[in-house]
């Protein structure tokens, strides 16, 4: 489309085309409506002006087809592009379950990213082409807000809660990469690049041996094996053992689940939970179980709480345990 040329930034992902139809519309709209209004208040001026010094006129009473057709028409105009942005909205809301994860914390004034094979980057984010990509955000000070305009996504980075976001690049390449919410004095420093690389490329990358990665190597472990460490570290393993009873409520095939709080309402078993739990336990307690566990906010960072939750998420669900324990209860 002619407008793209120059009205777009690059476009590298599958959201692109999608956003720039929709806001190439509303300006062509904008174009049509203005120019209709304008041209309309001209010709008006001209056919409609007074013609003799003693001209009077006309009384004019109301006309209510004309009040139904100025109402209706800009009405279906409004809920045509409320139904179209919305299909849009919820499309780049709901991450694909098959997108491969990457933990994104926000800094002043740096953007910290975690891959689950273990590499970490820092202002720089790889990631593969043609693959949905699901960021889980969060930052350890002020609100930033992670802006690719290459992928017309932009989502706040926000302390205190995980905030997600999706794409799925469709070209190799570099692209901008900006925090697009006034964070300080650095803001406008707090930039990076997108690099999207051909899978095979992007598989080597993250294994790659370079003497630069190596060095950073003892920081590179996967968050779940890093989460298994604070695990132990935490002594976590003594209340919430790999068995029903345990004092704690048993994690192995918990997540993704929904769980029976002590005041009789559900909630699912999610990253956000989880992280409530660690950093506030008594804030939502699971049923039936006494409110024992220590507060760990302020003692864990962000980046451990997202490897403990890898590391949970990574525990096996093993249903034959589960299909037991009903078992014996129904004895
Ligand atoms: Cu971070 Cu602006």
């Amino acid at each position: 489309m002619l407008l793209s040329l120059f009205m777009f930034p690059k476009s590298a992902s599958t959201f692109a085309s999608q956003v720039d139809h929709l806001y190439a519309f509303l300006v062509v709209m904008s174009l049509v409506i203005s120019l209709g209004i304008a041209g309309t208040v001209a010709m008006f001026a001209i056919r409609y002006r007074r013609r003799s010094e003693d001209q009077v006129s006309e009384d004019i009473h109301g006309s209510l087809a004309l009040e139904i057709i100025w109402s209706a028409i800009p009405f279906a105009i409004a809920m045509f592009i409320f139904y179209w942005a919305a299909g849009i909205f919820f499309t780049m809301s709901r991450p694909p379950d098959n997108a491969m994860e990457i933990f994104v914390v926000g800094k002043q004034w740096m953007w910290k990213i975690q891959h689950m094979e273990g590499r970490r980057e820092i202002n720089t984010l790889h990631v593969p082409v043609g693959r949905a990509v699901k960021l889980t955000m969060t930052s350890e000070d002020v609100i930033h807000s992670f802006y690719v305009p290459a992928f017309r996504v932009k989502g706040d980075v926000v302390p205190g809660r995980y905030n997600t976001m999706w794409f799925e690049a469709t070209k190799t390449g570099s692209y901008h990469l900006f925090c697009a919410e006034y964070c300080g004095t650095e803001h406008s420093r707090m930039i990076g690049q997108v690099v999207v690389m051909e899978p095979a490329a992007y598989q080597r990358w993250l294994t790659d041996e370079t003497p630069a990665s190596r060095a950073g190597q003892a920081a590179g472990i996967a968050p779940a094996e890093r989460g298994a460490q604070v695990f132990e570290e935490q002594a976590c393993a003594t209340c919430h053992i790999d068995e029903p009873g345990g004092i704690g409520p048993k994690l192995s095939g918990a997540y993704g689940e929904m769980i029976e709080l002590d005041s009789g309402e559900k909630v699912k078993f999610d990253d956000a939970y989880i992280r409530e739990s660690i950093l506030d336990p008594t804030a939502k307690m699971a049923m039936d179980f006494p409110p024992l566990m220590p507060v760990f906010a302020g003692k864990i960072g962000e980046e451990d709480i997202m490897a403990l939750i890898a590391y949970i998420k990574s525990l096996p669900s093993d249903s034959a345990a589960e299909g037991q324990a009903q078992q014996e209860q129904t004895k």
